[in-house]
């Protein structure tokens, strides 16, 4: 009995990611704030140097559609960003795609992103 809700509890808990442990790689070992901003504006410290320029998370303003659906900003098109930089989905290459995160730490990172939205 114990194993079987044991089992169903761990489900949403693989799937949702965790916006904190986001934060952490987001600041961290990702440097994703040196472009995208301490705040996720687009105003990091490298970002000057950038055309595009980083979109506005702060401003839930998405450019890429990376699976053809008509929407940009999409759990499955940030994911496809991080997992594979910019230049693969007509954006800018000098968005580093970054194959070596796990699934879950991309989902952590997409879950931080959402939080971003002012
Ligand atoms: C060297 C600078 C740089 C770094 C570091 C960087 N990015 Fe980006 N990122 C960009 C640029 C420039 C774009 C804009 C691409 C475009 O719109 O053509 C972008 C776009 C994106 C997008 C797509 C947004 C949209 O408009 O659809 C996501 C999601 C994203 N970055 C997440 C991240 C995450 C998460 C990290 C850290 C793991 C990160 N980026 C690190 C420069 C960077």
């Amino acid at each position: 009995m114990s194993l079987v809700l044991g089992a169903l509890l761990a489900i949403p808990q693989a799937m949702a990611g965790d916006a904190a442990a986001g934060k952490a790689i987001y600041d961290g070992k990702g440097a994703c704030a040196s472009c995208h901003g301490p705040a996720g504006a687009g105003d990091g410290l490298a970002a000057a140097a950038l055309n595009p320029k980083p979109a506005s998370f702060a401003a839930g303003a998405f450019r890429l559609d990376t699976d053809g659906d008509g929407q940009t900003g999409t759990d499955t098109d940030l994911a496809n960003v991080i997992k594979n930089g910019g230049g693969k989905y007509g954006g800018n290459p000098a968005m580093p795609g970054r194959a070596d995160f796990s699934d879950a730490e991309i989902a952590n990172l997409v879950a931080y992103i959402h939080t971003l939205k002012k």
